[in-house]
């Protein structure tokens, strides 16, 4: 990469100001500008130039990319930093860099279109004027805590000054970006334009400033409103002391960054020693950034980024398909989830269900989606309209020969399916495509109900659709490579994390999740009650919700249905707790019924649990006397178990990283552990097997807690 190419000065002659020194990043071989040891290093030449040329006037900020002004540091260098000495050392750098721009004798303007991330925006608070465009692809903030650091180069010192400190720590504490719109609410920009105007706009801002002489600022927010003056002011400490206790509820302790973030605000806030105020947050900084959960969520991070590049079927060329108009057969639950979602990004979509009623909910559901947002001033009217008018739907096959794909979400029942698919096929172009959302049906089986089955695969969304982001992509075995290519990145277009998965019985996530959830159906058999192995799970193991919970939102019937086909497949080590099969019996559905482990109000909210639910399942008062530490690992090493031959005996998925987004996207598994199997590789193979062997000889449980061989094989899941 030549250094010298991707960040430089234009100097430029304006009317009314004189020359101006633009400096331009735009990094060659990247998409991104990214402010890397190099880059850094090549600012401080430029800003010591400008410093040194005495012609120069003001300076100009800004980037060549298409979408991207700065998208922060670069994470690759953050990986590869093991001692605290080393980021010291870096953020040390950052800082003074960032000062530099601060103290330029002349006014620095930041010229900001496309994202505006970490790093970047920590640049543009350096500045003393911001102007943006109003793309959408302008977003701005400061997303750190995401990945387990904070922000170090000034971030956390000087955005509570420019926005004030409410705002400066919902933005921090979250890893929030905001549009421009929000962004100039705030004051974090002082103006913002529309994007072809940028360029222009900023000369004007620039000779608009100098006309009333050239002249630094160093901006204080001034906060509007009696309660606001005080709450900014004299009653800080309780901002302060909501936050922290905001925060500890949203991570449960797990995420030490927030709580580091707050600490380095609440000893900044409104200090003028602005070199006393970095060294604090340098010192936080290099204390986060050496932890196992930062590197966690950077893993989390690089698998995400993994999802952008790939294509689906990795090492082979081929152009996936556009999708312009997606039809969805059953319009219920899933349909309806699936049609908003898909319109929401643009997709014109037909939904097609026997009952004008379901129709009529699946419109209902996307309409209230995007009233909701109308009404919170994400969408104006004329975008709600426009999202509104891309659902149309009927009771027939109108249309679908205009369709390039259709999902199927009717009945789970493998004769219906496959003979709806036929006759859906019939209606369609012969290169269009179907795919099924089954969540526990062979879809190579299915694939037989399709006259051309490389025109069919799996796309398997998690429930509710616009609230979970995994999306399995399941190959067939007669699907092709631009099926599951357009799948894929049909997935990603609707704002999805697709993995790629094989046939199989539960796929992958599903077949991870049964043996947890029986599991703890064992654990209720052995005396243990609801709330203590629920809470175990969330809040001594992060997970979103205890394996109960789980079971009621997905449904009680669907888990024992689930599980007597995995019984069926995978033969004894799938085993039901005796109080499984009272469970059947007992007409509790979980949430759908509002009776289930737990109760829930008429808003399906989740309350206490149902305390009579004990004697129903024939079981006596809970003893708990199980230990927290065997209720986890006695759950999450069964997932690690079924895991281990999953990958390695079957190949559901390539890699351990498609299971751990999968588990992470599908499931809610903590991103702090880095997912399942870099949990398995934390805590080590041989301690997973030590611990299944025991748990398996003291619980009479050989058959479903013994381990797999393909885990006693194994040294670590990465290599
Ligand atoms: N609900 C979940 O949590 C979930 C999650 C993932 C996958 N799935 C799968 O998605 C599919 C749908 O599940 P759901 O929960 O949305 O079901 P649902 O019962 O809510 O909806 C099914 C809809 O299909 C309609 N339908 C039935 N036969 C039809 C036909 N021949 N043509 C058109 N419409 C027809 C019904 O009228 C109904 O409106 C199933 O295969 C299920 O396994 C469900």
């Amino acid at each position: 990469m030549s250094v010298n190419e991707s960040l430089k000065i234009i100097p430029l002659q304006v009317e009314g100001v004189g020359l101006v020194a633009q400096i331009v990043f735009d990094m060659k071989d990247s998409s991104a500008n990214k402010l890397s040891t190099p880059i850094m290093l090549r600012l401080r030449e430029l800003l010591q130039e400008v410093d040194r040329n005495t012609n120069y006037k003001a300076v100009i900020i800004n980037s060549k990319k298409p979408k991207i002004f700065i998208a922060g540091a670069d994470i690759d260098e953050i990986r590869s930093m093991t001692s605290p000495d080393q980021f010291r050392e870096a953020v040390g750098q950052g800082q003074s860099i960032f000062n530099m721009i601060e103290d330029l004798k002349i006014p620095v303007f930041a010229s900001i279109h496309g994202a505006c991330a970490g790093g970047g925006c920590e640049l543009i608070l350096a500045c003393d004027y911001r102007i943006a465009s109003d793309d959408s692809a302008t977003r701005i903030g400061l997303p750190e805590t995401q990945l387990g650091i904070l922000p170090g180069f000034g971030g956390c010192v000087r955005l509570p000054r420019l926005v004030g400190l409410q705002a400066a720590l919902d933005i921090i504490l979250a890893g929030k970006l905001v549009n421009a719109k929000k962004a100039q609410k705030m004051g974090l920009i002082d103006r913002m334009v529309h994007v072809n105007l940028l360029s222009d706009q900023t000369i004007k801002f620039v000779q608009d400033v100098f006309k009333e002489g050239p002249h630094k600022r160093r901006q204080t927010f001034k906060p509007k409103g009696f309660v606001n003056v005080l709450l900014e002011g004299p009653l800080k400490t309780v901002v302060f002391s909501q936050a922290r206790k905001q925060t500890l509820k949203a991570t449960s302790g797990h995420y030490p960054s927030p709580l580091k973030a707050l600490q380095v605000i609440q000893k900044t806030f409104k200090s003028s020693n602005r070199e006393r105020s970095l060294e604090i947050e340098k010192n936080a900084f290099c204390e986060v950034a050496v932890t196992d959960i930062s590197k966690n969520l950077i893993h989390v991070y690089d698998l995400t980024e993994m999802v952008k590049k790939q294509n689906g079927v990795p090492g082979v060329q081929v152009t996936a398909k556009e999708i312009k108009a997606l039809g969805i057969l059953g319009a219920g639950t899933m349909g309806g989830g699936v049609a908003y979602v898909a319109a929401d990004k643009g997709i014109r979509v037909r939904i097609k269900d026997l009952n004008p009623e379901a129709l009529g909910k699946a419109f209902k559901h996307a309409h209230d989606l995007w009233f909701k947002l109308m009404k919170k001033r994400v969408l104006d009217k004329f975008q709600f309209s426009q999202k509104i008018n891309l659902i149309s739907g009927g009771t027939d096959y109108a249309d679908f020969k205009n369709l390039d794909i259709v999902i199927e979400a009717i009945v789970e029942d493998m004769g219906i399916k496959q003979k709806v698919i036929a006759e859906t096929a019939a209606h369609m172009r012969p290169d269009a495509i179907i795919a099924t959302n089954t969540s526990s049906l062979s879809v190579t089986e299915m694939s037989k109900g399709h006259p051309r089955p490389e025109y069919f695969a799996g796309m398997h969304f998690f429930n509710p659709v616009h609230k979970m982001p995994l999306v399995e992509v399941i190959r067939g075995e007669k699907t092709s490579d631009e099926t599951i290519s357009t799948i894929y990145e049909l997935s990603k277009k609707m704002g999805k994390m697709p993995v790629v998965v094989k046939d199989g019985p539960g796929f992958l996530v599903n077949r991870l999740l049964l043996p947890y959830m029986a599991e703890a159906a064992f654990l209720l058999q052995e005396g243990m009650s609801i709330e203590v192995v629920d809470q175990a799970y969330v809040k001594e193991f992060g997970m979103p919700m205890g394996p109960f919970a789980l079971m009621d939102e997905v449904g009680l019937d669907v888990c024992i249905k689930v599980l007597k086909i995995f019984k069926k497949a995978f033969g004894d080590r799938v085993e039901l707790a005796p109080c499984m099969e009272a469970l059947e019996k007992s007409g509790r559905l979980g949430k759908k019924n509002k009776k289930g482990f737990y109760h829930y109000d008429e808003k399906d909210y989740r309350g206490e649990v149902d305390q009579s639910i004990y004697q129903a399942l024939n079981l006596t008062t809970p003893t708990n006397l199980i230990s927290n530490q065997e209720c986890i690992e006695r759950g999450v090493f069964a997932m690690i178990n079924e895991c281990a031959r999953a990958l390695k005996d079957d190949q559901i998925v390539a890699t351990p990283n498609e299971v751990d987004l999968a588990m992470i996207m599908g499931t809610g598994f903590p991103p702090f552990r880095g997912g399942l199997t870099k949990y398995a590789d934390k805590v080590t193979i041989s301690y997973v097997v030590q611990q299944l062997e025991k748990y398996s000889s003291q619980k009479n449980a050989s058959k479903r807690l013994a381990p797999a061989p393909a885990l006693k094989n194994l040294k670590a899941f990465y290599i």
